[in-house]
């Protein structure tokens, strides 16, 4: 296992979809240049290599969505068995897969109750995908390492970095294949952003970075445990106080870390990875403003969390090239504008989700990108000039006039006046992803368990430890309302 950031090795699928995953077809529609990928590319870039007795922990909704993923690859995975502590969660699972993934299972699906079952009465599982709450991950990857299998873990790798380390120590004691599951470290189209432009110097320097995740209260609201039966001493014996918890289990740092560390995690990760190093300082605020159980506005009391609904985080980087400063926001009370993430250089900018919309790069006035657009295998796609897909695209023509917005006078006016950069020149990345955006990820671990490889990861659990440390420490600057300051041995383990 390496214990640098190392840079991921492509998965034989995303090597494909680099080379053939897209058709330059202006004529196509209305949005100027389309990019398609075959869904045919899961099979025709796979190697062929055994197949590999998986079981999945956990049979919430993410652990729905590595089935639906991993049901996209055509070989490689056998489902031999599901463990959840509801009943009608692992038997609907078991189901799903043996429908759904078909291909991918003989006979029946085996159903437990608990890991602990699972592991000791399923002896030829090989691989265990682990999608439970964030504190069952340092202790069910262990167990799971402990009886030689290899481990996709979900992130958050941990709620606590002390749960995060342990990981990395039974990942090193145990020597299994270890992926976490930041799944952006194989999507191509992240890939080809950043050894492709940002790498290349596209951008310029880079000098700062935006990252968020807005979701509305809609999306916030606390999930009611209707007609669902557990055993109460089974749900205490699972580490659970109360039912209420068990559903909400992100909002509580007995479980989870907050939406910080469930949606940040994710984002928060792709500084540290595009740029292959680790912040040197962080600023954070953020608290329980909205979700205190006060009176909402219908009158009746909103939910009551006990961690943070909206965190801002600021953190320093520095680069061979200079300073880079990326701020990173998570709010539970708007959608605006969804999630995504920027990187801004003095050349150009990024702009990039694991939702296609963002798909976006930006030449600066003066920067003439046209031959990174040249050839079979361009690094940029041009949409014509007459499609404007974001606001700051369209040029700004002061003769034109004014919105009755601008109809002020005074002070007011005269700013309006002010010096605005020019509008940017808009160009897109050139791949699509068309499948789910875990099946790269979920078959990179395939890959790596069939070869063996721990240096095949896209994700290994030392990359993972940083991130969780990265982003877990904003909690340190919310105790102390302080600068936290980076160390290198906070990023090791010993
Ligand atoms: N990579 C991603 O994009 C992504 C997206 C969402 C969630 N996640 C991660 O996936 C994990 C699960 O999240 P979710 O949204 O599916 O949560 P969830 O609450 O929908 O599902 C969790 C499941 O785990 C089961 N479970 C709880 N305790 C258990 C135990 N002791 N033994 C066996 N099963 C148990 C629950 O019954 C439930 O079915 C979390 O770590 C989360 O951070 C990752």
């Amino acid at each position: 296992m390496s214990t640098e950031i190392t840079t991921p090795q492509p998965t034989g699928l995303s090597k494909f979809m680099d080379r053939r995953s897209f058709l330059r077809t202006s004529a196509v529609s209305g949005a100027g240049v389309y990019l398609a990928t075959s869904k045919g590319a899961i099979a025709q870039g796979e190697k062929a290599g055994r197949t590999i007795k998986c079981a999945l922990v956990g049979c919430g909704a993410q652990g729905d969505r590595l089935r639906a993923a991993a049901s996209q690859i055509n070989s490689g995975i056998q489902w031999v068995a599901v463990a959840d502590i509801r009943e009608d969660k692992r038997r609907v699972m078991a189901r799903y897969m043996e429908l759904q993934n078909k291909h991918q299972v003989t006979g029946q699906v085996t159903q437990f109750e608990t890991i602990e079952e699972m592991l000791d009465k399923q002896t030829d599982i090989e691989a265990v995908f682990i999608a439970t709450p964030d504190f069952l991950h340092a202790p069910f990857s262990r167990l799971a390492l402990s009886k030689g299998k290899s481990v996709y873990c979900e992130k958050m790798m941990s709620n606590t970095i002390e749960g995060a380390r342990d990981m990395v120590k039974a990942g090193r004691e145990f020597n299994g294949i270890f992926q976490i599951g930041h799944q952006r470290h194989s999507n191509p189209r992240y890939i080809h952003l950043r050894d492709k432009i940002i790498k290349k110097g596209l951008l310029g320097q880079v000098t700062h970075c935006y990252g968020q995740w807005n979701r509305g209260v809609s999306a916030s609201k606390p999930i009611a445990p209707k007609n669902v039966k557990i055993d109460p001493a089974l749900l205490t014996a699972s580490g659970y106080s109360s039912i209420e918890e068990f559903f909400n289990w992100r909002w509580f740092a007995k479980y989870g870390g907050g939406p910080i560390s469930d949606l940040g995690a994710h984002q928060i990760d792709m500084f540290n990875w595009m740029y292959e190093t680790t912040p040197v300082s962080l600023f954070a605020t953020g608290g329980v403003d909205y979700y205190d159980g006060a009176p909402g506005p219908d009158g009746s009391p909103k939910a009551k969390y006990e961690l943070p609904d909206n965190v801002m985080c600021l953190y320093e980087y520095k680069l061979p090239q200079g300073t880079m400063r990326a701020y990173y926001q998570v709010l539970t009370t708007t959608g605006s504008q969804g999630y995504y993430e920027k990187h801004m250089g003095v050349a150009g900018s990024a702009i990039i989700s694991e939702s296609p919309t963002y798909n976006q790069v930006y030449a600066e006035p003066g920067n003439d990108w046209s031959e990174f657009a040249a050839g079979d295998n361009p690094i940029l796609v041009k949409n014509p000039d007459s499609v404007k897909n974001k606001f700051w695209e369209h040029p700004r023509t002061w003769a034109k006039p004014p919105p009755k917005s601008f109809n002020v006078s005074g002070v007011a006016k005269a700013v309006a006046d002010a010096r605005e950069s020019k509008a940017l020149d808009p160009w897109e990345i050139p791949v699509i992803l068309e499948v789910y955006p875990h099946a790269p990820h979920v078959q990179n671990f395939v890959e790596a368990v069939q070869q063996k490889s721990h240096a095949h990861l896209t994700c290994n659990v030392v990359d993972a430890f940083k991130s969780c440390v990265t982003v877990l420490k904003a909690y340190d600057c919310l105790k102390t309302g302080q600068k936290y300051t980076f160390t290198p041995a906070d990023f090791e383990v010993a």
